[in-house]
Parts: structure tokens; sequence; C-alpha cells
């Protein structure tokens, strides 16, 4: 089964899971920059990975398309987010990016990533300073929000199993 890894990162973690996730299947993997208009008629899985924004995933209406252009692929996408795997919150997110026809083509994943200051564009690092501090004032979000205040790194090589696992279904 010929797959390709398609990766959207703005500073890192998404790009690490897909290395990891190709590196593991022997797969293709590229940005989004360098895949959004390749031909992928010659793939018979395309996986997708775009970080969290605002409880959706970065370019997700990139691959919506391709679904629709070509409904007999196997489609894996994974979201990679600052929030930790048992938050509540991220089952909900993952159910509600696609409709439930979409849920019929597609597998999602959430995997753990981070935040890393360091590699934000000015506008994005100026959004999450004042997320963060707008949360610390919040009644009950205040842990959340002293987290959200610096870098942490929360990626872990273990949270691609499921996804691996799920392509080699695929291959039978
Ligand atoms: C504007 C903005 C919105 C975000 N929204 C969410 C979110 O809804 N859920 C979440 O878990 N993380 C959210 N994050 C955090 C990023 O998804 C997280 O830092 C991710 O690891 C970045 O991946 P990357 O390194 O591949 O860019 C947000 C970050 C920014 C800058």
């Amino acid at each position: 089964m010929k797959t390709i890894v398609m990766y959207n990162s703005q500073t890192g973690f998404t790009e690490r899971y897909a290395k990891w996730i190709a590196e593991e299947t022997g797969a293709d993997c590229v940005s989004f920059a360098e895949g959004k208009n390749r031909d992928l008629q010659k793939f018979d899985a395309i996986v997708f990975g775009g970080w969290a924004k605002a409880g959706t995933i970065t370019k997700l209406p990139w691959l919506k398309e391709q679904m629709r252009k070509q409904p007999n692929k196997k489609y894996i996408a994974f979201c990679v987010g600052a929030s930790p795997i048992d938050n509540p919150d991220v089952k909900t997110a993952m159910q509600n990016l696609f409709t439930e026809e979409e849920h019929k083509l597609v597998q999602v994943f959430y995997c753990p990533g981070g935040i890393n200051y360091e590699k934000m564009t000015p506008a994005t690092y100026l959004i999450m300073k004042v997320f963060a501090k707008m949360m610390q004032s919040k009644k009950g979000q205040e842990e959340a929000g002293a987290m959200l205040s610096s870098s942490y790194d929360i990626s872990d090589k273990k949270y691609i199993a499921p996804i691996i696992a799920c392509l080699e279904e695929a291959a039978g």
C-alpha cells in the first residue's frame, strides 16, 4: 500500500509526528506547502496531520476536498494540540471535525504536542500569551492557563501506535 504523510506544522510538533509515522511505515512524508498541489492519484492512503487551532485542524478544508474528489482512498487525519490526551474536550473536538458522512471515509486521531513560544510567529505568540493570561484569570481555568503561559513538550512517539495499527490493518 502506497502511503503519503502530509503535515502542516508551525512550531514542529506535527512535523515530528509525521516523520515518526513515515519512518515507521516507509511512507513518503511532505509538508503541506510541498504536497498540496501534488498528484495524489498514485497513493492508496493519505495521512494528514495539522495543528489544533481553536478546536479545529489547520488546513482541514484541503483534506475534505481530497475526500470529496477521491473517496476511494484510505484517509487518516491526526490533530496535534497543546491539550493532554486525557482532556475530555479532545474526544468531542475530534468528533466535531467531520460530518457523520465524512467520518465514514476518515479515521481521526489526536496526538499531544505542546507549546513552543520560541518557534511561533510574532502574531501567534501574542495570541497565545493573551489567551494564557485570560485563562489564568478565569475561575477553574487557572492551572490550564498557567501551563499555557510557557513552552512545554508532551509529545511522545507512543501516540502514533493507533495510527500505525490503522495503516497496517488497511494494508491487510
Ligand atoms: C491560535 C492558536 C489556537 C490554538 N488552539 C488550540 C486548540 O484548540 N486545542 C489545542 O489542543 N491546542 C491549540 N493550540 C496549540 C497548538 O495546536 C499546539 O501548540 C500544537 O502543538 C502546535 O503544533 P505545531 O508545532 O505542529 O505547530 C492553539 C495554538 C494557537 C497558536
